[in-house]
Protein backbone atom coordinates (compact mmCIF):
# COMPACT_ATOMS: atom_id res chain seq x y z
CA UNK A 1 0.00 0.00 0.00
CA UNK A 2 0.99 3.39 -0.22
CA UNK A 3 2.65 3.48 3.07
CA UNK A 4 5.63 1.12 1.33
CA UNK A 5 6.97 4.35 -0.22
CA UNK A 6 10.48 4.37 1.76
CA UNK A 7 12.83 5.96 -0.36
CA UNK A 8 11.27 8.65 -2.91
CA UNK A 9 9.88 7.47 -6.41
CA UNK A 10 11.21 8.68 -9.01
CA UNK A 11 9.17 8.34 -12.43
CA UNK A 12 10.03 9.74 -16.24
CA UNK A 13 7.59 10.49 -18.75
CA UNK A 14 9.48 10.75 -22.24
CA UNK A 15 7.76 11.44 -25.83
CA UNK A 16 7.89 13.41 -28.92
CA UNK A 17 7.11 16.92 -29.22
CA UNK A 18 3.38 17.07 -28.26
CA UNK A 19 2.93 13.61 -26.97
CA UNK A 20 0.93 15.44 -24.12
CA UNK A 21 3.40 14.51 -21.54
CA UNK A 22 2.65 18.03 -19.26
CA UNK A 23 -0.86 16.89 -19.37
CA UNK A 24 -0.38 13.53 -17.97
CA UNK A 25 2.14 14.37 -15.76
CA UNK A 26 -0.58 17.18 -13.95
CA UNK A 27 -3.44 14.72 -14.04
CA UNK A 28 -1.34 12.29 -11.92
CA UNK A 29 0.12 14.30 -9.70
CA UNK A 30 -3.61 15.62 -8.52
CA UNK A 31 -4.63 12.04 -8.01
CA UNK A 32 -0.91 10.93 -6.52
CA UNK A 33 -1.97 14.19 -3.85
CA UNK A 34 -5.18 13.63 -3.52
CA UNK A 35 -4.00 10.41 -1.48
CA UNK A 36 -1.53 12.70 0.92
CA UNK A 37 1.31 12.00 -0.62
CA UNK A 38 4.22 14.39 -1.59
CA UNK A 39 4.46 14.63 -5.50
CA UNK A 40 7.56 17.17 -7.07
CA UNK A 41 7.27 17.78 -10.63
CA UNK A 42 9.60 18.86 -12.75
CA UNK A 43 11.06 19.19 -16.22
CA UNK A 44 13.82 19.14 -18.04
CA UNK A 45 15.60 21.38 -19.27
CA UNK A 46 15.45 24.28 -16.98
CA UNK A 47 13.94 23.20 -13.44
CA UNK A 48 16.67 25.12 -11.90
CA UNK A 49 18.08 29.03 -12.08
CA UNK A 50 20.77 27.50 -14.18
CA UNK A 51 19.02 25.58 -16.01
CA UNK A 52 16.32 28.10 -17.15
CA UNK A 53 19.44 30.16 -18.76
CA UNK A 54 20.64 26.80 -20.65
CA UNK A 55 16.86 26.09 -21.98
CA UNK A 56 16.70 29.46 -23.43
CA UNK A 57 19.89 28.87 -25.31
CA UNK A 58 19.59 25.00 -25.86
CA UNK A 59 16.25 25.78 -27.25
CA UNK A 60 17.25 29.07 -29.37
CA UNK A 61 16.48 28.42 -33.38
CA UNK A 62 19.26 30.91 -33.63
CA UNK A 63 21.86 28.75 -31.78
CA UNK A 64 23.93 26.11 -33.19
CA UNK A 65 26.17 24.30 -31.00
CA UNK A 66 28.35 21.21 -31.79
CA UNK A 67 27.45 17.99 -30.90
CA UNK A 68 29.50 17.02 -27.56
CA UNK A 69 28.39 21.01 -26.41
CA UNK A 70 24.84 20.31 -26.56
CA UNK A 71 25.31 17.16 -24.94
CA UNK A 72 27.64 18.64 -22.39
CA UNK A 73 25.02 21.28 -21.66
CA UNK A 74 22.01 18.74 -21.10
CA UNK A 75 23.63 17.19 -18.62
CA UNK A 76 24.77 20.21 -16.86
CA UNK A 77 21.50 21.11 -16.57
CA UNK A 78 20.60 17.44 -15.00
CA UNK A 79 23.28 17.12 -12.77
CA UNK A 80 22.11 20.66 -11.20
CA UNK A 81 18.27 19.34 -11.39
CA UNK A 82 19.60 15.88 -9.53
CA UNK A 83 21.28 17.47 -6.92
CA UNK A 84 19.26 20.48 -6.24
CA UNK A 85 15.58 19.28 -6.61
CA UNK A 86 15.72 15.28 -7.25
CA UNK A 87 17.65 13.93 -4.36
CA UNK A 88 16.58 16.08 -1.81
CA UNK A 89 12.92 15.06 -2.65
CA UNK A 90 13.32 11.72 -2.80
CA UNK A 91 15.35 12.32 0.40
CA UNK A 92 11.60 13.53 1.81
CA UNK A 93 10.13 10.65 0.19
CA UNK A 94 8.52 12.30 -2.56
CA UNK A 95 7.36 10.81 -5.76
CA UNK A 96 9.37 12.95 -8.39
CA UNK A 97 7.34 13.09 -11.49
CA UNK A 98 9.73 14.61 -14.62
CA UNK A 99 8.88 15.91 -17.85
CA UNK A 100 12.24 14.49 -19.75
CA UNK A 101 14.48 12.81 -18.41
CA UNK A 102 17.81 10.35 -19.15
CA UNK A 103 15.96 8.78 -22.82
CA UNK A 104 15.40 12.23 -23.84
CA UNK A 105 19.52 12.73 -24.11
CA UNK A 106 20.09 9.11 -25.73
CA UNK A 107 17.27 9.99 -28.52
CA UNK A 108 17.61 13.40 -29.42
CA UNK A 109 21.65 14.01 -29.16
CA UNK A 110 22.23 10.11 -29.66
CA UNK A 111 19.66 8.00 -31.98
CA UNK A 112 18.21 10.98 -34.31
CA UNK A 113 20.79 13.24 -33.73
CA UNK A 114 21.49 14.61 -37.70
CA UNK A 115 24.48 12.48 -38.56
CA UNK A 116 23.10 9.39 -36.65
CA UNK A 117 20.09 9.39 -38.67
CA UNK A 118 22.18 10.06 -42.05
CA UNK A 119 24.19 6.74 -40.33
CA UNK A 120 27.09 8.84 -39.95
CA UNK A 121 29.38 7.96 -37.39
CA UNK A 122 29.38 11.08 -34.97
CA UNK A 123 32.79 12.44 -34.42
CA UNK A 124 31.80 13.85 -31.02
CA UNK A 125 29.17 12.08 -29.42
CA UNK A 126 28.17 8.44 -29.26
CA UNK A 127 25.58 6.08 -27.73
CA UNK A 128 28.07 4.51 -25.01
CA UNK A 129 29.36 8.22 -24.17
CA UNK A 130 25.79 9.11 -23.18
CA UNK A 131 25.13 6.00 -21.57
CA UNK A 132 28.41 6.73 -19.38
CA UNK A 133 27.85 10.41 -19.25
CA UNK A 134 24.17 9.96 -17.83
CA UNK A 135 24.69 7.31 -15.55
CA UNK A 136 28.25 9.37 -14.19
CA UNK A 137 25.53 12.49 -13.68
CA UNK A 138 22.60 11.32 -12.54
CA UNK A 139 23.92 8.32 -9.92
CA UNK A 140 21.41 6.54 -8.00
CA UNK A 141 19.23 8.72 -9.69
CA UNK A 142 17.87 6.46 -12.81
CA UNK A 143 13.94 6.04 -12.68
CA UNK A 144 11.83 2.81 -11.52
CA UNK A 145 9.37 3.37 -14.16
CA UNK A 146 9.57 5.06 -17.48
CA UNK A 147 5.92 5.96 -19.39
CA UNK A 148 6.89 5.96 -23.15
CA UNK A 149 3.61 8.46 -24.40
CA UNK A 150 3.63 7.27 -28.50
CA UNK A 151 2.21 9.35 -30.69
CA UNK A 152 2.73 9.39 -34.79
CA UNK A 153 4.82 12.60 -35.25
CA UNK A 154 2.32 13.70 -37.06
CA UNK A 155 -0.05 13.94 -34.59
CA UNK A 156 2.46 15.10 -31.93
CA UNK A 157 3.45 17.87 -34.23
CA UNK A 158 -0.16 19.46 -35.14
CA UNK A 159 -0.99 19.09 -31.23
CA UNK A 160 2.43 21.33 -30.23
CA UNK A 161 1.26 23.84 -32.90
CA UNK A 162 -2.05 24.27 -31.33
CA UNK A 163 -0.74 24.47 -27.90
CA UNK A 164 1.66 27.54 -29.22
CA UNK A 165 -1.23 29.20 -30.75
CA UNK A 166 -3.54 28.41 -27.79
CA UNK A 167 -0.53 30.40 -25.59
CA UNK A 168 -0.32 32.97 -27.99
CA UNK A 169 3.25 31.67 -28.94
CA UNK A 170 2.34 31.92 -32.55
CA UNK A 171 5.16 31.50 -34.92
CA UNK A 172 7.87 30.56 -31.66
CA UNK A 173 8.46 26.69 -32.29
CA UNK A 174 11.62 26.16 -30.85
CA UNK A 175 14.98 24.56 -32.64
CA UNK A 176 13.53 20.44 -31.83
CA UNK A 177 9.58 21.71 -33.08
CA UNK A 178 11.02 23.46 -36.22
CA UNK A 179 12.72 20.55 -37.34
CA UNK A 180 11.62 17.70 -40.52
CA UNK A 181 8.98 15.65 -39.93
CA UNK A 182 11.55 12.92 -40.19
CA UNK A 183 13.27 13.72 -37.50
CA UNK A 184 10.54 13.38 -35.31
CA UNK A 185 10.06 9.95 -36.31
CA UNK A 186 13.14 9.14 -35.94
CA UNK A 187 12.95 10.69 -32.36
CA UNK A 188 10.31 8.30 -31.98
CA UNK A 189 11.58 5.16 -33.26
CA UNK A 190 14.59 6.16 -30.84
CA UNK A 191 12.02 5.78 -27.39
CA UNK A 192 10.49 2.69 -28.91
CA UNK A 193 13.94 1.31 -29.26
CA UNK A 194 14.59 2.44 -26.18
CA UNK A 195 11.47 0.62 -24.73
CA UNK A 196 12.22 -2.42 -26.15
CA UNK A 197 16.47 -2.54 -24.96
CA UNK A 198 14.46 -1.77 -20.96
CA UNK A 199 11.30 -3.63 -21.13
CA UNK A 200 11.35 -3.63 -17.21
CA UNK A 201 11.32 0.03 -16.57
CA UNK A 202 9.31 1.32 -19.67
CA UNK A 203 5.61 1.55 -20.03
CA UNK A 204 4.60 2.23 -23.52
CA UNK A 205 0.64 4.29 -23.42
CA UNK A 206 -0.71 5.33 -26.71
CA UNK A 207 -0.96 8.68 -26.40
CA UNK A 208 -3.50 8.99 -29.58
CA UNK A 209 -6.90 8.31 -27.20
CA UNK A 210 -8.51 10.76 -25.61
CA UNK A 211 -6.70 12.29 -22.45
CA UNK A 212 -8.87 10.53 -20.09
CA UNK A 213 -8.02 6.99 -21.80
CA UNK A 214 -3.98 7.57 -21.28
CA UNK A 215 -4.38 8.87 -17.42
CA UNK A 216 -6.16 5.81 -16.82
CA UNK A 217 -3.73 3.82 -18.48
CA UNK A 218 -0.90 5.10 -16.60
CA UNK A 219 -3.13 5.33 -13.50
CA UNK A 220 -3.24 1.08 -13.28
CA UNK A 221 -0.07 0.95 -13.88
CA UNK A 222 0.93 2.93 -10.99
CA UNK A 223 -1.54 1.43 -8.74
CA UNK A 224 0.08 -1.50 -9.70
CA UNK A 225 3.45 -1.22 -9.72
CA UNK A 226 3.71 1.98 -7.12
CA UNK A 227 1.04 1.93 -4.64
CA UNK A 228 0.28 -1.58 -4.88
P1 LIG B 1 10.08 20.16 -23.93
O1 LIG B 1 9.59 21.12 -24.93
O2 LIG B 1 9.36 18.85 -23.91
O3 LIG B 1 10.25 20.76 -22.58
O4 LIG B 1 11.55 19.69 -24.39
C1 LIG B 1 12.56 20.53 -24.68
C2 LIG B 1 13.37 20.03 -25.86
O5 LIG B 1 14.65 19.62 -25.39
C3 LIG B 1 12.78 18.84 -26.60
O6 LIG B 1 12.70 19.18 -27.96
C4 LIG B 1 13.78 17.74 -26.44
C5 LIG B 1 15.05 18.45 -26.05
N1 LIG B 1 15.91 17.65 -25.19
C6 LIG B 1 17.09 17.11 -25.70
O7 LIG B 1 17.39 17.28 -26.88
N2 LIG B 1 17.90 16.41 -24.87
C7 LIG B 1 17.61 16.20 -23.55
O8 LIG B 1 18.39 15.55 -22.84
C8 LIG B 1 16.39 16.76 -23.03
C9 LIG B 1 16.04 16.57 -21.59
C10 LIG B 1 15.57 17.48 -23.87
Amino acid sequence: MVDNIVDGILISFEGIEGCGKSTQIVMLAERLRGLGLEVVVSREPGATPLGQELRKLLLDPAYNPDALTELLLYLADRREHCSRIIRPARARGAIVLLDRFIDSTWVYQGFAAPAAAAGATRDAVSAKMIETLNRLVVGSDWPQLTFLLDCSAKVGLERARRRNLETGAVGVADRFEQRHLDFHEQVRAGFLRLAEIEKERFRIVNAQQEIDGIHDCIWREISNRILG
